[in-house]
């Protein structure tokens, strides 16, 4: 063990050549896939091997990743582990239709404008000069896409999230920064990400993807879990809940998904119910809880009706093998 001044001296070193040579502090302490499953796992995160080789290959590539998948499968919440296990900063950008760039890059803040335009009315500067003035970086309000390539200190985690109800021109958009991390403002020229950012896009599925954005990315569909994994995430999320009734909230929110439903319940749902039947006291799921509950689970008029036409009780003896 080296001490003293010389010691440090070493040490700083080193941490520099580590920052230069990789660009990045932390990527070069991810040790492994394993090593990702373990720190997801401390945030409370269960990742699959599969998930856990895309989040290392995106952090050690330095290739955005995108993440396909039903609604509440745990999309949103990888790209937070990611930014917790890299002990970075999260810039999400939630995307809906009619997004646009001045919502999602950057906007010219017009009062401060207008001010600086009057308040510079009696000086002698050139007009040219005044103009560069009220388009300099002073009066840019930054967006998340902007915020995530000027970051200075460590790469922050960018959360593209639900990319496939934002339009396809802004998809269109998006692969400049994509393939060279830099953002084009008219006024102000290129920029450059200075840490390139670790990209995370989310995706439902409502709507295929250009190829053009899927070839600049690394790609992973996360699937409803089996039964293990699921259990293994609600023990993870609420270590209080009783392994009898874990176990059967899986199996009735199992059989669900094999239903045919408009909505089928994601792992969002399953932790809900676990959720209120811990709140509403209840040791199992007895037809009566299951049935005072099933608005934790099933969000449509339709899909209810289908299932109590089945009925409660019948679909909880087959979740538990008994039919
Ligand atoms: N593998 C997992 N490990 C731990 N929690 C998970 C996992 N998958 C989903 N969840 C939980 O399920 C809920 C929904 O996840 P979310 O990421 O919002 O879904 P999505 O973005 O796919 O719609 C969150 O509360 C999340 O914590
Ligand atoms: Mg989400």
């Amino acid at each position: 063990m080296l001490s003293g001044s010389f010691g440090e001296f070493l040490r700083a070193r080193i941490r520099r050549e580590v920052v230069s040579a990789s660009g990045r502090v932390v990527a070069t302490q991810i040790r492994d896939i394993e090593d990702v499953i373990d720190r997801f796992g401390r945030q409370g995160y269960v990742a699959d091997r599969a998930l856990a080789t895309a989040i290392y290959l995106l952090v050690r590539l330095g290739k955005p990743l995108l993440i396909e998948g039903h609604a509440g499968v745990g999309k949103t919440e990888a790209a937070k582990a990611l930014a917790a296990m890299l002990e970075t900063d999260l810039i999400r950008l939630q995307c809906y239709e009619g997004l646009d760039l001045h919502s999602a890059v950057y906007e010219w803040n017009y009062q401060k404008q207008l001010l600086a335009i009057k308040i510079q009315e009696g000086s002698d500067k050139t007009v040219e000069e005044k103009e560069n003035y009220v388009f300099g970086s002073n009066f840019l309000l930054k967006r998340p896409l902007l915020q995530s390539i000027l970051s200075e200190e460590q790469a922050p985690v960018l959360l593209i999230d639900e990319i496939d109800r934002a339009d396809e021109a802004f998809e269109a958009f998006l692969l400049e920064l994509l393939a060279e991390f830099q953002i084009t403002i008219p006024e102000l020229g290129t920029i450059q990400a200075k840490k390139a950012p670790h990209v995370v896009l989310t995706s439902n599925s409502s709507r295929e993807l250009s190829d053009a954005l899927k070839r600049r990315c690394l790609y992973h569909w996360i699937d409803y879990p089996d039964l293990q994994k699921e259990l293994e995430i609600v023990r993870a999320r609420l270590p209080e809940i009783r392994q009898g009734l874990s176990s059967d909230v899986v199996r009735f929110i199992h059989i669900l998904r094999g239903m045919d439903l408009s909505k089928p319940p994601g792992v969002a749902e399953t932790l809900d119910l676990s959720r209120s039947l811990c709140l509403l006291e209840k040791t199992n799921l007895d037809p009566e809880a299951a049935q005072e509950t099933l608005g934790c689970i099933l969000k449509s008029a339709d899909d209810l009706s289908k299932v109590r036409s089945e009925g409660v009780g019948k679909l909880l003896s087959r979740s538990r093998g008994r039919e």
